[in-house]
């Protein structure tokens, strides 16, 4: 089978094109390096020892894609390509509608014309926006997204039941991530985050590291544990292998449109993140409390039991292992 992965030299990207090298799918990748190093492809090949065919481009360029189908015989699209800085979608809201939302509906009416029918979606746990119900099920509400990051993926989520009502020849599957971290366990590919780190894991190995002085724990009052904030970890690399069992499932299926929360069904607080980063890598993070961060929630975490049931899909990398492998990725790229 050959699988389109657009943003395929990204982050979870990356992950996702070894597991389906691994697993003997072809993989043909579209990606303009807009948050992505060009190195990233030859280490896909470096941990593979496999090839695959590259296109550098813009999925808003329709000839780029109309190249790709014609000189491709593609059977399925794997779709990460889009921006994913929650603040930064803030202040870009327009840059973020474009390339997150446009970009998938080139995608879409190219697929069209192509009659390529099988869409695996990336999306998020943002989209529940302020969870009514712990833990999140995918039967929860969706909506009261709180930045353009946020709205794009759940504009996304409907623009697909949209074209699967009006076409039910479709096979879609939309995966809502919750907390991706780590790197995959060899330390060549892993997060690669621009500037200063936005989002938890990233920011404490840059303090591990030395590169940043402290780390700033936003706020210890919210109604959990410890006070601080809860969220659902994920190892990369499992959240790469749910997107292979979403495959399976849409190869077996008839048609439909699906949609499976990836998560492992834990939470751990700040507080765990730190010092578990700390007992499995014999390192100091340091740290203050300060104030909460505007947007953040107390507590998201998932129930993982749709993916499990439907795709046969569990999580096994843990929190220590997480930990781990983001450190071994920060040490081996200082
Ligand atoms: C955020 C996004 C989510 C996105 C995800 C990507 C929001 C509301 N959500 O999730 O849409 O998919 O990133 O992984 O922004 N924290 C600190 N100090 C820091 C950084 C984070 O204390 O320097 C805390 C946060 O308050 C939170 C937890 O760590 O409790 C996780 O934060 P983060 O990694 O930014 O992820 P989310 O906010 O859950």
């Amino acid at each position: 089978m050959k699988i389109l992965v657009t943003g395929g030299n990204g982050y979870i990207g990356s992950h996702t094109c070894v597991e389906l090298l691994n697993n003997g799918y072809e993989v043909v990748i579209l990606d303009n390096f807009s948050n992505s190093k060009k190195e990233n492809l030859a280490k896909i090949k470096e941990i593979t020892n496999k090839d695959f065919k590259f296109y550098e481009g813009n999925m808003l360029d329709r000839s780029i894609l109309d190249t790709i189908f014609t000189e491709n015989k593609i059977d399925a699209v794997i779709d990460f390509a889009a921006y994913k800085a929650v603040g930064e979608s803030v202040l870009k809201p327009v840059e973020y509608y474009t390339n997150n939302i446009s970009t998938v509906l080139v995608l879409l009416s190219a697929m069209k014309d192509y009659n390529v029918k099988k869409l695996v979606f990336s999306s998020s746990a943002t989209v529940y926006g302020d969870p009514e119900v712990i833990p999140i099920t995918e039967e929860c509400k969706t909506g009261g997204t709180t930045n353009p990051y946020g709205t794009s993926k759940l504009f996304v989520e409907q623009i697909l039941k949209d074209l699967y009502n009006s076409d039910n020849t479709f096979d879609i599957a939309i995966l809502r991530y919750f907390n991706p971290i780590g790197a995959h366990e060899s330390g060549i590919i892993g997060e690669e985050p621009n500037g200063i780190p936005a989002n938890l894991l990233p920011y404490v190995c840059k303090v591990a590291s030395g590169k940043l002085e402290c780390l700033s724990i936003f706020g210890n009052d919210y109604d959990t544990k410890d006070g601080t904030g809860v969220r659902d970890y994920i190892h990369v690399v499992d959240l790469a292998i749910g997107h292979i069992k979403a495959l399976e499932k849409l190869n077996k299926e008839q048609h439909g449109l699906f949609i499976y929360n990836l998560a492992t069904g834990t939470g751990y607080s700040v507080l765990d993140i730190v010092n578990a980063f700390e007992k499995v890598n014999g390192v100091k993070v340091n740290y203050k409390i300060v104030g909460r961060r505007a947007g953040d929630i107390a507590t998201c975490y998932s129930n993982p039991t749709k993916a499990k049931e439907e795709l046969g899909f569990i999580a096994t990398r843990t929190l220590e292992d997480m930990c781990r492998d983001a450190w071994n990725y920060e040490q081996k790229n200082r």
